[in-house]
């Protein structure tokens, strides 16, 4: 199972993302590493992790997005998630990911910036900058 995750990782996510998680911050992709894993705190941003365009717009099912979440979390962000962090699961990835965002980039600020008041800093994001609030 673990590794058919892995596997999905790689051949949906990882072309933008990376398999390190690195992403390209010169290209607008943030970094998974010590960041992805604080959108969770929020009820926003653990909808936002479903409904950003990469993953919401994958080829994957439903659970088996769900899976590739869970690993990206644990695998790249383990110490920014709470200790009560729920995984995701089928139910909740389908409710959240026909919702699709008219604009993600000032979701994603937005996001940044109440997790900053909290504490936790999130990786570069460069796409619409100059929109930042
Ligand atoms: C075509 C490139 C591309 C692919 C493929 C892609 N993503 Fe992304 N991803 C992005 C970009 C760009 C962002 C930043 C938000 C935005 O502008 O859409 C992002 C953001 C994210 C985020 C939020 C991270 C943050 O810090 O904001 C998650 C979680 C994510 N992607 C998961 C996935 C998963 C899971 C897959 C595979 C099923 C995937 N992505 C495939 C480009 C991609």
């Amino acid at each position: 199972m673990r590794l058919a995750v892995r596997a999905d990782y790689v051949l949906q996510c990882a072309g933008c993302h990376r398999v390190d998680g690195r992403g390209s911050s010169r290209h607008g992709i943030p970094d998974f590493r010590n960041s992805v894993g604080a959108f969770v705190r929020l009820p926003a941003g653990r909808e936002y992790l479903i409904r950003v365009p990469g993953a919401a717009q994958s080829q994957l099912s439903d659970a088996e997005l769900a899976a590739v979440l869970n690993w990206v979390l644990e695998e790249f962000s383990p110490a920014q998630l709470p200790s009560d962090f729920r995984p995701y699961d089928e139910q909740e990835v389908a409710a959240a990911r026909r919702r699709r965002y008219e604009d993600v980039v000032p979701v994603r600020h937005g996001l940044a910036k109440a997790l900053s008041a909290q504490g936790f800093g999130l990786a570069d994001y460069s796409y619409g900058s100059d929109r930042k609030p």
